[in-house]
This record gives C-alpha cells, sequence and structure tokens, in this order.
C-alpha cells in the first residue's frame, strides 16, 4: 500500500511509528506546509517532500492518504482526494466548521471513496464488548473525564506566545472542547445514539493556563451535558492540566442492571457489572494501532464497513460540539442540529 502524509506534525509522527508494524505498507511521500519539516521527514523515512497537498495528489500514484493538518485545514485536502478516488484517513475532529464538515461528507457520499475519521476510541473491541453487555438497552447515564495535557508531542502550554501553535487559538482549533472533549462526545454518541440538546459551562486560567496570557475564548476546564435522543444523560467532563501524571481518560456506563468502567489510555479496560456477573477485559490492541489496521484493512478490501468511525459518524459528533461551544458562549441549553445531508 503506497501512502501519503498531508500535515506531518505531531500525530502524523505517532502514525508513521505505528504504520512501521505494516511491512506491506510504504510512505512514499509526505507533504507539510513547513517545508523544513517536509524535507527533515522525507529524508528520514526516505520518501518524497512536497509543501502543496495538490502536488502530492496529483503527482504521487498514492492507494490513500492521512491527512493530519490542522481542523479548520482538513476540508480542502480531504475533498480533493475523495474526488479523485484516493482513500483518506482524515484526523479528528471532522472539522472546525460545520460547512466544512458537511462538505467533506457529501464528497464522500457523492464518489464512494474509503473515508475513515480519527476518532481512534471507536476501534477499541472492548467498545463492542460494553454494546453486547448493553443487549440493545438504552444507556441511562455516561460519565467521561479527560484530565490530562493536550497532544504532547505539540507542546500547547509552552507555546502560548504569539508563534504559538494552532491549538492555542479557539478560533482555529475548538480548544480542548474539540481537542480533547470531542474524544469523549465521539465515544457516547457511538453508545448512546444522537444528541438532542446539550448544556455546557468552561473555565480558562484555573488548571494548565494558570499564570498565561491565554487568548480569549481558550479553557482549561470545560464541564458539558448532553440529552441524547434515546433519553440517556451524557456528562463530558474536560480539564487540562500536566499534574495529572497518569492522565485519566474513562467513560462509566450505566444501564438496566449494567454498570461498566471503561478506562481508556493509557491502559484500555473494561469493567464492572453486568446483569449480575462481573466483567473486566483489556483490549486486545491500542486504539491508535487498530484504528490504522482498520483502515488500511478497508484500503485493501475496498469495504467502507470496515471503518470504525465514518465522516457521517464524525459529523453527529461535530454538530454535538459546535452545540456544546454555543451553549459556553450564550449560557443557555443548545438544541443538537440533526445533520442535514
Ligand atoms: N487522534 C488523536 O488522538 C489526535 C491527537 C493529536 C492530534 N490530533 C489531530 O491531528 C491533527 C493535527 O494535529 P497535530 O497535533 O499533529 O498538529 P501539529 O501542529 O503538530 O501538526 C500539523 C502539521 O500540519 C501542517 N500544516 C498545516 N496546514 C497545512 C496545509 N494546508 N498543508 C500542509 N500541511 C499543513 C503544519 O505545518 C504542521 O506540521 C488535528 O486535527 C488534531 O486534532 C488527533
Amino acid at each position: 500500500v503506497r501512502l501519503g502524509f498531508v500535515g506531518i506534525g505531531a500525530i502524523a509522527s505517532h502514525h508513521l511509528g505505528v504504520l512501521g508494524l505494516h511491512p506491506d505498507v510504504e510512505v512514499s511521500a509526505v507533504c507539510d506546509a513547513d517545508a523544513g519539516r517536509a524535507q527533515e521527514v522525507a529524508a528520514r523515512i526516505g520518501a518524497r517532500a512536497h509543501t502543496d497537498w495538490e502536488r502530492l495528489l496529483d503527482r504521487e500514484r498514492l492507494d490513500a492518504v492521512v491527512i493530519c493538518t490542522p481542523p479548520m485545514a482538513h476540508a480542502a485536502p480531504a475533498i480533493a482526494a475523495l474526488q479523485r478516488g484516493i482513500p483518506v484517513y482524515l484526523e479528528k475532529p471532522l472539522a472546525r466548521a460545520i460547512g466544512d464538515g458537511e462538505a467533506i461528507v457529501a464528497a464522500w457520499r457523492r464518489t464512494g471513496t474509503i473515508c475513515a475519521v480519527g476518532y481512534q476510541w471507536r476501534s477499541l473491541d472492548i467498545l463492542d464488548r460494553a454494546r453486547t453487555e448493553l443487549a440493545g438497552a438504552v444507556p441511562g447515564m455516561l460519565i467521561s473525564r479527560s484530565i490530562g495535557p493536550t497532544e504532547p508531542g505539540r507542546g500547547d502550554a509552552r507555546r502560548m506566545s504569539a508563534d504559538g501553535s494552532w491549538f492555542i487559538d479557539p478560533s482555529l482549533s475548538g480548544g480542548i472542547l474539540f481537542e480533547l472533549g470531542s474524544h469523549d462526545i465521539d465515544l457516547q454518541v457511538a453508545l448512546a445514539g444522537r444528541a438532542a440538546s446539550v448544556h455546557a459551562v468552561s473555565a480558562s486560567g484555573l488548571l494548565a493556563l494558570a499564570g498565561t496570557s491565554a487568548p480569549s475564548g481558550l479553557d482549561d476546564a470545560v464541564g458539558v451535558i448532553v440529552r441524547y435522543a434515546a433519553g440517556a444523560i451524557g456528562a463530558i467532563l474536560v480539564a487540562w492540566t500536566d499534574a495529572q501524571d497518569p492522565p485519566v481518560y474513562s467513560l462509566d456506563l450505566m444501564a438496566v442492571d449494567v454498570a461498566l468502567q471503561l478506562d481508556l489510555d493509557p491502559g484500555f479496560r473494561l469493567r464492572g457489572r453486568s446483569h449480575g456477573g462481573r466483567v473486566d477485559v483489556t483490549a486486545a490492541a491500542d486504539p491508535r494501532v487498530s484504528t490504522i489496521s482498520r483502515f488500511l484493512d478497508a484500503v485493501r478490501t475496498g469495504r467502507q464497513d470496515g471503518v470504525p468511525c465514518s465522516p457521517g459518524d464524525a459529523l453527529d459528533t461535530l454538530h454535538v460540539a459546535l452545540a456544546a461551544e454555543e451553549a459556553i458562549a450564550t449560557g443557555q441549553p443548545v438544541a443538537v442540529s440533526q445533520p442535514a445531508l
């Protein structure tokens, strides 16, 4: 499988390491707007370097492309690749803006080209086990906690200056609600279905941002309450801090006769009680590994249904994240729009 990369920063470096587990995969070309970075990575892995993704898509003979640009720069390369019939692994969130997200979904549906979105927790085998334990029952409550840093490879907290990363501008990134919390939203939506409405609050300067000149709108604590259409209540609590070691990412899942805790990152384990019996299972694979394996399988077989998180799934998640952002800004509950597509 000949792969190209668009955007080769922190998460792309991680994916490149995982791809080393696949001897039949060759990363033949990489593109980054930062020419020095493109050349350095290309030289290291024996690939060709580009600074313009259109050239990469037109000049390289690729079987698939992995897009790891920042959220506001997802739509253009993703749509261009899908239109050329090149399967896409697109990092999460689907997009920063709803128009971009809808355009990606429309291109994916129109072209029928395989596309996976990088919400890797959806590729966990223990998520299927949690669904089995629910046995079709509607969850009553879901409680997600994300307590930890943002992407360590990016060094957001150190770069709180004029030349800071795209992450520190919430109009580009969506802040921790999109960077961290959207993983939790996505996991909850995967288990509880469509969201109906959202309440949300946030705070800034109390945790990782204490003592920094954080731009307005960048938060280090976010709380979201979701009411799902099927009735469940979801709570998502995100704390951006370097003090929590190791970080805590978890989901408590409650339904009739079911009380399970899903430990996420660095250990992936499902435990608790279900219908009178004990549950204690560890995931067979790290989801950052299985998300890539499952995408490569989909590319090899041409089957979209093997992809754990499709653009349509990620659009549902984007609607919830945007509703939460609006709820924070207005202090009011916000109805979650149903995707128009
Ligand atoms: N799934 C996960 O757990 C996870 C973890 C971290 C980041 N991410 C996501 O991955 C994406 C990238 O994040 P990151 O941490 O790697 O950021 P990063 O800043 O480390 O890397 C982004 C790279 O994209 C390049 N770039 C920006 N615009 C470009 C363009 N138009 N064309 C080509 N290159 C361009 C930048 O120069 C940079 O090298 C984001 O959407 C982020 O939310 C996902």
